[in-house]
């Protein structure tokens, strides 16, 4: 995993930690613990290292799939809508206060790393998974279908379009679309 510790993230992260409560989760990865948030089943939850934590306030719709890996974070009032998969690749992936993720969002906090003689395959022997985060600041949306890759932060209000595939950081209060997404407008 690449070093966060000097990153802004892991402050935020481990803020989050103190106040929200931890999600607990049996050995195949079903969410037990009592004191999270709204989840309607079936949500897949692939467990971590570190683990995942929720606020109460919080709701995952059906058909979700979570990847708590170095650590997740849903803050209070987050959506997150049908057939989401957040946190692909084990990274550290944070949702902060009034963040939501409409149907179909991917966020993808870490990533196979291709190359010669070496597979991708989440069951091969020999692959290499590079680790980094996704980080959604205060509000920030991700419209249907939005896929958001490796070391991106989605800036405080800033809104990612349906279908676009954000590779570099979107600004607060900006609105951004297309693959690979640019700026399309401003959120006022
Ligand atoms: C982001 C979004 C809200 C912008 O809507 P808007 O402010 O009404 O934008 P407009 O339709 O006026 O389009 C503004 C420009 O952005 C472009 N644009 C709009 N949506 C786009 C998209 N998804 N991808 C790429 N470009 C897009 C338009 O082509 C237009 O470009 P132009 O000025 O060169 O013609 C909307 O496009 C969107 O993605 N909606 C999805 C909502 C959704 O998924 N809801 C489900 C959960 S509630």
């Amino acid at each position: 995993m690449s070093d966060l510790s000097a990153h802004p993230i892991t402050r935020v992260f481990n803020e989050y930690c103190r106040r929200c409560p931890k999600a607990l989760f049996d050995d195949d990865g079903c969410l037990i613990g009592t004191s999270v948030g709204t989840i309607y089943n079936p949500t897949i939850v692939l467990g971590g290292a570190q683990g995942m934590w929720m606020a109460v306030t919080a709701r995952i719709d059906s058909f979700v799939k979570l990847e708590s890996g170095e650590g997740l974070v849903l803050g209070e009032h987050v959506h997150v809508a049908s057939f989401c998969h957040i946190g692909i690749g084990g990274g550290l992936t944070i949702l902060e206060d009034g963040t939501s993720t409409a149907s179909g969002s991917k966020l993808i906090s870490g990533s196979n790393v291709p190359g010669l003689d070496v597979p991708c395959s989440a069951v091969a022997p020999g692959n290499k998974i590079a680790k980094s985060f996704v980080w959604m600041k205060r509000n920030a949306v991700t419209f249907a279908n939005a896929v958001v890759l490796p070391g991106v932060t989605i800036g405080e209000n800033a809104v990612v379009a349906a279908g676009a595939v954000v590779r570099c950081d979107v600004p607060a209060f900006e609105v951004w679309g297309g693959v690979p997404a640019r700026k399309i407008g401003e959120v006022t």
